[in-house]
């Protein structure tokens, strides 16, 4: 798409003060302008509740801006209203809008999604809602299935579907889109992507930091919630989906859709929980997690391991372990998909390794094939397993942020890379069985691959984790 084809706009960010508005939202924006992504005519409207004055606000908002010039660059980009609760009342955000001439609004709130409905009923009540107006709605969405509709069927009141963007940030990494053209930009990989040549697909997503400052929402969530019923299961979900008609949005989330509506839903037996005690990480001593959210009783977890199952024809028999963690020995995310052994060897006492692709998607982004070769010299045949390697960032280059290429996307009204609201109710209800009254997690030591127990869910089947760090 050509660059110049964002229509000017003004950009509306409820709850600009916060850390996503400040470390993500506006960066993103920043890098957008500098490659020349935006139109010359276009504002970002910063909101706040608080009653702060505007020049006080306007530093709380280009505080993630790191660099002076840029941000003194971008300030005359940036309007900020202060003292504006938007989701009781939006008439003076009407009012600011009604003083710059761009057609064209995208809002986002970033806030607590207690704030989603009344957002989303004042900005109706106000007439501000037009057919391209979308409104980017962050997690958490819901805690629960019946949360989550609560929190849809209040928004869906005032806003039509095709204008609620459900945002999951995962979509917007560029290695997560790669993932789709690896497997339907090439002819190699249909044939062998079903249950006759693969034996198991492992998703990993761990990170070696805690809870940080985010005790309180954390501890109420844990990975599940965090990050199971949306990253992983998209992740899931372009792994396993049969190949779209075209790349369009309905397209694209109809396969996904789909893969959601296959999955078993998830029983107590195929997840286990851990939650990280004090340990080492890279050599440094770190805090237990119940000494990170300040509650020695907590029973949350930090780790999830699962074993999920899509009951179709491609995948049937075909399990699928998903495991994330908080505290782990390093930030790593990976797919591995995992190949059958050869059917027949032909050379005596040769044993290959199984075939299989890492696809890693942070950091070190890249893909890898094993393949079985002739370890060299005269003697018997022996195999040799060797990696093929394809570096995606081959001189420590930088990938853009996900958040660039999804606010760009919500600019260009292009929902492809968001949650339709069908796909998020079936993930929560796959999850459903496993949410009320957790067990207590199994402790894990800050630093390590999780709880023994979640090797042993692996072990019940004959397989293990493989650990890429
Ligand atoms: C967020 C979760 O959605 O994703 C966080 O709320 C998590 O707990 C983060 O740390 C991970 O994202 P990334 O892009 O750093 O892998």
């Amino acid at each position: 798409m050509s660059k110049s084809t964002v229509e000017p706009f003004a950009l509306v960010i409820f709850g600009a003060g916060g850390d996503l508005s400040t470390g993500k939202l506006m960066p993103a924006m920043l890098e957008l302008d500098r490659q020349g992504w935006l139109p010359d005519d276009c504002r970002i409207i910063a909101t706040t509740r608080r009653d702060l004055s505007t020049e006080d606000f306007a530093t709380q908002v280009l505080s993630g801006i790191g660099d002076d010039k840029d941000r003194a660059k971008f300030a005359p980009r940036v309007a900020c209203l202060t003292g504006c609760d938007p989701a009781k009342d939006a008439s003076a955000l009407k009012k600011l809008l009604a003083t710059m001439p761009y057609q064209r609004r995208v809002y986002y709130a970033a806030t607590p999604p207690q704030q989603f409905a009344g957002i989303a009923a004042s900005l109706a009540s106000a007439e501000l809602i037009a057919d391209d107006s979308p409104l980017v709605l962050e997690k958490p969405l819901g805690t629960d299935l019946s949360s989550y509709r609560a929190i849809n069927e209040a928004v869906a009141t005032h806003i039509p579907e095709h204008l609620i963007y459900r945002i999951d940030h995962y979509l917007g990494k560029e290695t997560v889109q790669n993932l789709l053209c690896i497997r339907f930009g090439n002819l190699i990989f249909e044939s062998v992507w079903n249950r006759a040549y693969i034996d198991q697909v492992q998703i990993t997503v761990a990170e070696a930091v805690g809870v940080a400052n985010r005790a309180g929402y954390y501890d109420a969530s844990g990975a599940i919630r965090d990050m199971v019923q949306n990253h992983l299961a998209q992740l899931l979900c372009l792994t396993a989906m049969e190949p779209p008609r075209s790349y369009d949005a309905d397209s694209v989330r109809d396969e996904k859709l789909k893969v959601l509506q296959s999955l078993r839903p998830l029983e107590p037996a195929d997840v286990v929980r851990g939650q990280y005690q004090a340990g080492l990480i890279g050599g440094e001593k770190v805090a237990s997690y119940r000494e990170d959210v300040g509650d020695p009783n907590s029973e949350r977890e930090s780790f999830v391991a699962l074993k999920a199952q899509i009951e179709n024809w491609r995948w049937a028999g075909v399990p699928f372990y998903l495991r994330t963690g908080k505290r782990m020995p390093a930030k790593s995310s990976y797919i591995i998909v995992a190949f059958k052994k050869t059917p027949h060897m032909i050379f005596p006492g040769a044993d290959p390794a199984n075939n299989h692709i890492v696809i890693r998607l942070q950091p070190n982004e890249g893909i890898e094939l094993l393949v079985n070769n002739k370890l060299p010299g005269p003697g018997p045949i022996r195999l040799d397993p060797k990696i093929l390697n394809l570096d995606l960032l081959p001189d420590g280059g930088k990938l853009p942020d996900a958040y660039e290429r999804l606010l760009l996307d919500a600019l260009r009204l292009n929902p492809t890379l968001y949650m339709r609201h069908d796909e998020v109710e079936q993930s929560w209800k796959w999850l459903e069985g496993v949410l009320p009254d957790p067990p207590a997690p199994e402790m894990y030591a800050a630093g390590t691959w999780g709880p023994d127990q979640a090797q042993l869910l692996l072990a019940k089947d004959g397989r293990r984790w493989d650990n890429h760090s």
